[in-house]
């Protein structure tokens, strides 16, 4: 058994799963659906200041995604929004494509439905779901990431999500609990070798019929990035292990579409559709830099490129682009 020092050092008993920290500031007690086992709903009073607050006992691999994105939290959302420049463009691309995406996927009528949002960090998707009518829960390894997410809401005057601090590999949630889940953003890959638990667990919480969408990273597009910076040899190398260097410097595990095929159906979701995203932005950068440096300060290319990214979203290009956009159902009865 895991014991798990919880709020304010308190121990959380009986812990089948290393988890404890559930936020009870934001949701009335008993309505989130999270239990700590051996607890009822509620019991844990919320710290002032970081509700969620709680050290789980992480293996050296999460533990460094978790200090990594603790880093990173307070700068990471200027550092990934549509503007100017290369990345800017890049990141306008990639958020057109993936709302679009997810936009499509969302349960109807969304009012009061529950979605999880999963690695869901400073809680930029959390919050346009919320805005959709979903009821919000946020779960993510780095209290820093949660505690934008929670400014992000109050800035936003959104209701505040129920925010969750956990790995995807053991989630603190009931089977089924979850209307809808999202997983964007690559927590998946950060998971190295346990990618197959964390893909069990997303499909356990979600309810039969329900929609799962994640985001994660596309072993093609890290051999390409490997051939142009490392040459051939090493790019093989990565492809036969399947594993890449996120920009952190920190190693993911990439993915195929066939791979994703594999473990969801083993997990009981059935795979819809893979989208590689962006697609034509990823290859303009891949094949000719200055010409994407040029097209970022130029707006009538820039609108066009996007829109044709839109286009060719219904084409099947799987596989193609900087990363992997997969959707799933959870099998069984809706
Ligand atoms: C690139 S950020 C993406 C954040 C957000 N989903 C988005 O798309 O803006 C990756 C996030 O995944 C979280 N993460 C990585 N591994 C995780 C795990 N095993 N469990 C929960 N969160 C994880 C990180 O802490 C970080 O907040």
């Amino acid at each position: 058994m895991v014991l798990v020092t919880g709020l304010e050092g308190r121990v959380c008993p009986g812990m089948a799963r290393p988890y404890c920290c559930v936020a009870r500031g934001s949701s009335p007690a008993g309505t989130g659906g999270v239990q700590v086992p051996g607890q009822a709903p509620g019991a844990l009073p919320p710290h002032p200041a970081r509700p969620w607050r709680c050290r789980m006992k992480l293996d050296p691999q999460l533990e460094r995604v978790r200090l990594t994105y603790d880093g990173a939290a307070p700068t990471y959302d200027q550092s990934y929004r549509p503007g100017a420049g290369l990345k800017g463009l890049m990141w306008e691309a990639y958020q057109t494509v993936t709302w679009k995406l997810i936009r499509d996927r969302l349960p109807s009528p969304t009012a009061g439905a529950r979605a999880l949002d999963a690695g869901g960090g400073t809680g930029r998707w959390a919050a346009l779901l919320a805005r959709e009518g979903l009821r919000l829960t946020i779960l993510d390894l780095s209290p820093g990431m949660l505690e934008q997410a929670r400014a992000r809401f109050a800035d936003l005057g959104l209701a505040p999500p129920e925010l969750v601090e956990g790995s995807i590999t053991s989630l603190p949630f009931p089977d089924g609990a979850f209307d809808f889940v999202l997983c964007e953003g690559d927590p998946v890959s950060y998971c190295g070798p346990q990618y197959s638990q964390a893909i069990s667990e997303l499909v356990r919480v979600a309810r039969p019929g329900a929609h799962l969408v994640l985001g994660l990273d596309n072993r093609v597009a890290y051999f390409v990035d490997l051939l142009r910076s490392r040459g051939l040899a090493e790019a093989l190398d990565h492809l036969e292990r399947g594993i890449g260097l996120c920009p952190y410097g920190m190693e993911v595990m990439t993915f195929t579409p066939r791979m994703l095929d594999r473990e969801l159906d083993s997990a009981g979701a059935d795979l819809l559709e893979v989208q590689g995203k962006p697609l034509l932005t990823s290859l303009l950068l891949w094949v000719d830099r200055a010409q994407a440096e040029r097209a970022s300060g130029d707006e009538g290319l820039r609108a066009r490129l996007i829109a044709a990214e839109q286009a060719l979203l219904s084409e099947g290009y799987r596989g193609l682009g900087g990363h992997l956009h997969a959707v799933a159902r959870k099998r069984g009865p809706a």
